[in-house]
């Protein structure tokens, strides 16, 4: 007969994957989680809602929702957007973690499909750090279960010497486990999860047990657009998920204002003030890097050949971020055309022929001819020669 070993994954897994982190290094952690990060915001979320949670969530699917969306509470407590995106797109990602499908949020690179399961695991389980990371390496036991081979050797399989992953932990404890760049992991290991995520059980033949998964388990993968085709998904897995593409911002006012936002956090992280011109920056920033992507510019006017870089949001941020931290070491603090010239022609020519090309006809036609853009002309042309 199988036995579950549900109370004992629950209660002491054997080599704990995240040890608790003491205070004091959470607050001196240099990247926190969503959940120590935005602890103030989930919890006054979780106070003021009053709609039905499903089981084991920290809050209904409508806070969750509005905790990644943004907006006020009726005790005045703001809500900080943390996805700008289509409303609809964040509730069936919501949804869908309720239901038994699991969810792969699917998009071009950097469109937020990691900050987006990070967030929903935050506030579903408030545990964002149960996450396998896919390589071309990820073995089948960093899905399923490992051993402590030296307690193995010693003893045989027993309960003491299984490793639990960190899919087996949120099965167990009943919270959302996160696969990272599922497209990337080899075919044959990605099927374990087929098992885990039909039939919500992990069995341990060695044992002659399993894992059963409680109510609140379930799963965020994600993949890139671009690496389709590395390792496909099987149609089989396809299946048990719900697939949410996640768009490129819809407008420039959109993708200015996650760039800021982001900008915002990373430089107070950094202890970095946030200047006061870097809004002008930041649009200049978008609106190249926006055109170049489409082929357009912004009026409509001019056809442009675009770059063989992917020219994502989150290389926008990293571009003003390093600007930032330029004008702050190396200029008077403000950002500058200067101070972001250099990033945008490391993200513009990734291939040294094809894009240099690109790049310059792009300076030489749009970029000169640009009214107000006379000081970004300038810095440009200094860091291309
Ligand atoms: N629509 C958006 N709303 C809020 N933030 C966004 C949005 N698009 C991009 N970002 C920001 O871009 C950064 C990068 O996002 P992330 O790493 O999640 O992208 P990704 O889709 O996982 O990319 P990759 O395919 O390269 O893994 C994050 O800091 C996130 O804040
Ligand atoms: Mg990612």
């Amino acid at each position: 007969m199988i036995e579950t070993t549900s109370e004992v994954a629950v209660s002491a897994p054997a080599a704990p994957s995240t040890p608790a982190a003491p205070a004091a290094a959470t607050e001196q952690a240099l990247r926190p989680h969503a959940e120590d990060a935005f602890a103030d915001e989930l919890a006054a979320l979780a106070a003021a809602d009053d709609r039905p949670r499903p089981a084991r969530w920290k809050m209904s699917p409508w806070a969750v929702a509005t905790y990644l969306l943004g907006g006020t509470l009726s005790d005045g407590t703001v809500i900080t957007p943390k996805y700008v995106g289509p409303r609809r797109i964040v509730e069936v990602a919501v949804t869908t973690l309720a239901t038994d499908r699991a969810l792969l949020l699917l998009g071009v690179p950097g469109t937020a499909k990691t900050w987006v399961s990070e967030h929903l695991a935050a506030a579903i389980s408030g545990d964002s750090t149960l996450l396998v990371q896919g390589t071309a390496g990820t073995p089948e036991e960093a899905i399923r279960y490992g051993w402590n081979y030296a307690q193995l050797l010693t003893n045989g399989p027993s309960r003491a010497a299984l490793v639990h992953s960190p899919v087996m932990r949120a099965m167990a404890e009943g919270r959302i486990a996160r696969v990272e760049e599922l497209t990337r992991i080899p075919a044959d290991v990605q099927d374990a999860l087929i098992t885990i995520l039909s039939e919500k059980t992990l069995p341990i033949p060695e044992l002659g047990l399993e894992t059963q998964a409680v109510r609140g388990f379930n799963l965020i993968a994600t993949a890139n657009d671009r690496d389709r085709g590395v390792n496909d998904l099987s149609s089989a897995l396809r299946r048990r998920f719900n697939t949410v593409v996640l768009p490129l911002p819809a407008s420039a006012q959109d993708e200015v204002e996650i760039v800021s936002r982001r900008v915002d956090q990373l430089g107070r992280g950094l202890d970095l003030s946030a200047a006061p011109r870097g809004a002008d920056e930041i649009r200049r920033v978008v609106t190249v890097f926006r055109e170049l992507r489409s082929g357009l510019t912004e009026d409509g006017r001019t056809k442009l050949k675009s770059p063989s870089g992917t020219l994502s949001t989150a290389e926008a941020i990293s571009v003003v971020t390093n600007g930032l931290a330029l004008a702050a070491h190396f200029g008077d603090g403000v950002l500058r055309a200067g101070d972001v010239a250099a990033g945008i022609l490391g993200a513009v020519v990734r291939d040294p022929a094809a894009d240099r090309l690109i790049w310059q006809e792009y300076l030489e036609t749009v970029v000169r001819e640009r009214d107000g853009w006379k000081d970004f002309y300038r810095a440009c042309r200094e860091v291309s020669v």
